[in-house]
């Protein structure tokens, strides 16, 4: 199962998991009724703790995102605190713009930015294995509708086209999270994810 309420998150995993034979369910999904605390400071701290809690309640392996937009002249800026540095009342677009905002007041000149994203895969039977991905792009006046997040503002370098505007198979070529997953495969740890737990309730 993916340690996500994010719909955007569960959606690309299930696109770029589809070739593995199984079922994946979010937390709302599965009734997880609790909050899963991110210690911090990093990606990995959070993701970690993420897919051990999620584990450790449901006995299913756990994938557990945490990710973010780097905003290179500001030293990484908002990274690991990109869902929560505008306050938990904010919707995506008031990040989105209050994203674009602090880059026009504080460096006009300087727009690059960098997705990161750090997966960790929990299993009851065997150790967590973690893998990152990056993609690099520039911060622009929101194109396109497609994607979450900060995705209209995210130029990506590699397809010259925002993730707002590309379609989402043109995103998994190039993503920070399609990369990371394709770490995990290359690890081997989801071949070896059990039978048993492959389809949860199903
Ligand atoms: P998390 O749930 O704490 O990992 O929050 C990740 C934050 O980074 C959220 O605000 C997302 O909107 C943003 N983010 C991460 N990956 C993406 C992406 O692929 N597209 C758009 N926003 C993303």
């Amino acid at each position: 199962m993916v340690a996500t309420r994010n719909r955007g998150k569960l959606t690309e995993f299930r696109r770029l998991l589809r070739d593995h034979p199984w079922t994946l369910i979010g937390l709302d999904d599965a009734g997880f009724a609790g909050d899963v605390a991110e210690p911090g400071p990093g990606y990995e701290e959070n993701a970690l703790a993420k897919a051990l809690e999620v584990c450790r309640v449901t006995g299913l392996p756990a994938l557990g995102d945490d990710s973010g937009i780097e905003v290179e002249a500001l030293r990484g800026w908002p990274g690991p605190h990109s869902s929560r540095w505008l306050g938990n009342a904010a919707s995506d677009a008031d990040r989105l713009r209050g994203l674009l905002d602090e880059v026009e007041r504080r460096s006009p000149g300087d727009r690059r930015v960098r997705y990161v994203a750090v997966l960790a895969l929990a299993r009851p039977d065997a150790e967590p294995v973690v893998a990152h991905g990056t993609c690099d792009g520039v911060l622009v006046e929101p194109r396109g509708d497609g994607g979450f997040g900060y995705d209209p503002s995210f130029l990506s370098t590699d397809l010259g086209r925002t993730f707002g505007e590309v379609a989402p198979e043109e995103k998994d070529t190039v993503s920070h999270r399609a990369r990371a997953v394709a770490r995990l495969a290359e690890s081997g740890v989801l071949a070896g994810i059990p039978e048993w737990a492959r389809n949860p309730g199903g």
